[in-house]
């Protein structure tokens, strides 16, 4: 059986062994279910259910995974017959068993395949879940309504809303597999097969669910909804998951479909497929394509602070071996402490196991003194945030270290030329910005100098591949791309204090356009200091015309340094933040001093001042060349900074928002505000001429 190939290979193959058949999906790379491969596998379900020698099918595939989910790529395209779930409804009607031979991920319409399936074997370190609320999508072929025919109301509500994918033995565990595959999984997928020969076919469409009763269920949407700050596919996706308590299959699925298809001409469907193939994107530098990446096994980490200790830990975590040195053995075992207390936690919440807790406790060492980084492939400093403290390391690493051997700073505002400039190789100094905690967040920054190396940057981007995390390379400026557009709009956040808002107005403005947290809760939590430190650096270039508002400031000055000191735009409480009657009175005292006559300001002025900020720094920040593409600002918007997701990122937003009242703003600011706020001239001529960040 063939149908339409893929350069002379079928995308999928029945091969019709009896008494079971094996249909194999082959797609390169991730066996999404292209046009050719769903018709391809109605095909051969339907000639295995007709072959009379054929007593039991298994569906399995090539390469390293199972399928990971319907072509995203085809999502712009008019839906093109055979359509998934009429696909999946002839799997699951298959007159003979099915059993599905799951390695890697099953995702999205992949899960649903193996959810129509009439059993289900997996490798241990297969995943399944459903993350098409991810991108801005239902499951739009069953998912909703077979998941929890399997697994029950509760546990598919909370996989299909969060898009989380479980792993086998959580999988097993939850009904939503049969079996783990003890080795060869294509023979245990046919042993299963075999076994079910002759027994009535087990068709999860056809199972009943408990339902839950009307207020809790209204409670859980009530809640999936709060949580998905704005995103609309989540609640859509509740909704349809508890109909499976209440409607036969083919109605669930009918209006299962319908919100798929609604959605996936959404424009936040747009927005998160841009925010995935982005994330993707910003791996390929033009022109470093052909550019080979030094080899890096042995790193060294220079701090055992939070920064360098979580810098420590993502690099254990993917395979390296790492060496973290300090000046003092006090400040050593503190941060091996660190070190270990957050391997504990991840053995005591069940992430990793206590085998792995052990090897990549075992990757970690430590030392006195920069002298034992001498075989290390990589070194990075997180020491103090001071340019005369990094540069005199560099000069100390430099003169110790082999030739090639590549230094950076994990600084997150200084020069990294001037960094790079305190030693003889200049070509081997760069830039990785990681962010707290950084074995936890995605986003690194790679800051190429104008003598940075190729070769070295070409190894940062492969770096971020094997720490799996999304590297945004950029050129010098301060605070590179993301703390400089943070420190803007952080600046204009101040601005509506003064006017006639409350930090926790401003906090709940932007909380409410997506951002996990607002600017001043996140001050809190990121220390108030940092900033002061970088204000008082900055202090003797700033334009004395600049709107300058001093209220952090003397939050500092009064030891209010946010949660760590229990207070600073907010109090805490028990972890809890309070409004500060004494904030306010700071706060309305400044307006008082500057004349300004404190007004009602809305939470629309405040995103939209707030959106504009950010656009018209971004736009001045590709202006200079510090970012190659709009998607660069992007991508580092949404992984560092919170922006969400289903807006696509500043950029992406504003080419759908329109970039005229966008300019109009702007405009108006730099009219209120002075210096350091005139209109990008890439924001101008792209209104201008109605050029888009996104042609
Ligand atoms: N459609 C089209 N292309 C896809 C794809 C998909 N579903 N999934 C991955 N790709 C592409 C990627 O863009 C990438 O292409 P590139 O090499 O040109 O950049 C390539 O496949 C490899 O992907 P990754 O770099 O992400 O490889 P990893 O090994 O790191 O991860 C993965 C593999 C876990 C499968 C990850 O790619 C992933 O999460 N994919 C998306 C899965 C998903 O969201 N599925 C649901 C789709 S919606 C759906 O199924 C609707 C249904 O309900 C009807």
């Amino acid at each position: 059986m063939t149908v339409a190939s893929r350069e002379g290979v079928d995308p999928v193959r029945l091969n019709s062994t009896s008494p079971v058949a094996l249909i194999e999906i082959d797609n390169p790379p991730v066996n999404a279910t292209s046009q050719a491969v769903r018709a391809g596998l109605l095909a051969a379900i339907r000639e295995a259910d007709s072959d009379p020698r054929i007593e039991a099918v298994v569906i399995a595939c090539a390469g390293k995974t199972f399928v990971a989910g319907a072509d995203i790529r085809e999502f712009g395209q008019v839906p093109r017959e055979p359509h998934l779930p009429d696909v999946i409804n002839a799997i699951e009607a298959c007159s003979k068993p099915v059993v599905a031979a799951i390695q890697g991920t099953a995702l999205g319409g992949g899960c649903e395949i193996a959810l129509a399936c009439h059993a289900r074997v997996a490798e241990p370190g297969a995943s399944l879940g459903l993350p098409e609320v991810k991108l801005g999508l239902v499951p739009g072929a069953g998912g909703t309504q077979r998941l929890p025919r399997l697994v029950g109301l509760e546990a598919a509500l909370d996989l299909v809303t969060g898009g989380r994918p479980v792993r086998a033995p959580e999988a097993l565990r939850l009904g939503l597999i049969d079996r783990l595959s003890s080795g060869d999984l294509r023979q245990d997928a046919m042993a299963l097969a075999r076994e079910l020969i002759g027994q009535p076919l087990r068709r999860t469409g056809e199972r009943s669910v408990a339902p839950l009763d009307a207020e809790t269920a209204s409670a859980k949407v009530a809640e999936i909804r709060k949580k998905a700050r704005g995103a609309e596919a989540p609640g859509k996706a509740a909704e349809l998951v508890l109909l499976a308590a209440n409607l036969p299959l083919q109605d669930g699925m009918a209006r299962e479909r319908e919100t798929f298809l609604e959605l996936r001409s959404s424009a936040q469907s747009a927005a998160l497929r841009h925010a995935f193939f982005g994330e993707r994107e910003v791996m390929r530098l033009p022109g470093l394509d052909s550019v080979e990446p030094r080899p890096i096994q042995k790193v060294g980490i220079v701090g055992a602070g939070t920064m360098g200790s979580g810098i420590a830990i993502a690099f254990a975590d993917a395979g390296f071996d790492v060496r973290i040195v300090e000046t003092s053995e006090q400040a050593l075992s503190a941060g091996q402490a660190r070190v270990t207390d957050v391997y504990d936690k991840q053995v005591a919440s069940g992430r990793i196991t206590p085998a792995a807790q052990d090897e990549r406790l075992k990757a970690i060492g430590y030392a006195i003194g920069t002298s034992s980084l001498l075989d290390r492939d990589l070194v990075i400093e997180a020491v103090f945030e001071d340019l005369e403290v990094k540069r005199a390391l560099f000069r100390d690493l430099d003169a110790i270290l082999p030739p090639g051997t590549i230094l950076a700073t994990n600084t997150s505002y200084l020069d990294v030329s001037l960094i790079a400039a305190a030693t003889s190789r200049p070509a081997d100094v760069v830039g990785l910005h990681f962010f707290s905690p950084a074995h936890v967040m995605k986003l690194l920054e790679i800051v190429r100098t104008d003598a940075t190396a190729a070769d070295v940057v070409a190894t940062g981007l492969a770096l971020a591949k094997r720490l799996r995390k999304i590297p945004v390379v950029c050129r010098v400026c301060d605070g590179f791309v993301g703390n400089r557009i943070l420190s803007r709009y952080r600046q204009q956040a101040e601005y509506l204090l003064e006017e006639g808002a409350l930090p926790h107005e401003v906090d709940a403005a932007l909380e409410a356009f997506g951002f996990p947290m607002g600017p001043f809760a996140v001050s809190d939590l990121a220390g108030l200091d940092i900033n002061w430190a970088r204000r008082k650096r900055l202090a003797p270039t700033r334009d004395p015309r600049e709107r300058y508002v001093d209220i952090a400031d003397r939050l500092c000055e009064a030891g209010r340094f946010g949660r760590k000191t229990g207070a600073g735009w907010y109090r805490y409480e028990d972890g809890k933040r309070e409004i500060d009657p004494a904030v306010t009175a700071l706060v309305e005292e400044s307006s008082q001093r500057r004349g300004l006559t404190r007004r009602a300001i809305s939470a629309d002025e405040i995103q939209s001042r707030i959106r504009a900020a950010i656009v018209n720094e971004a736009c001045k920040i590709l202006d200079e060349r510090i970012v190659e593409r709009p998607l660069d600002v992007d991508v580092v918007m949404m992984h560092g900074y919170g922006y969400p997701a289903w807006r696509g990122g500043p950029l992406f937003e504003a080419d759908r928002v329109g970039l005229q009242p966008i300019l109009a703003q702007v405009k108006e600011r730099a009219a209120q505000d002075g210096p350091g706020w005139e209109p990008a001239k890439g924001l101008v001529d792209r209104a201008a001429s109605g050029a888009k960040f996104y042609p």
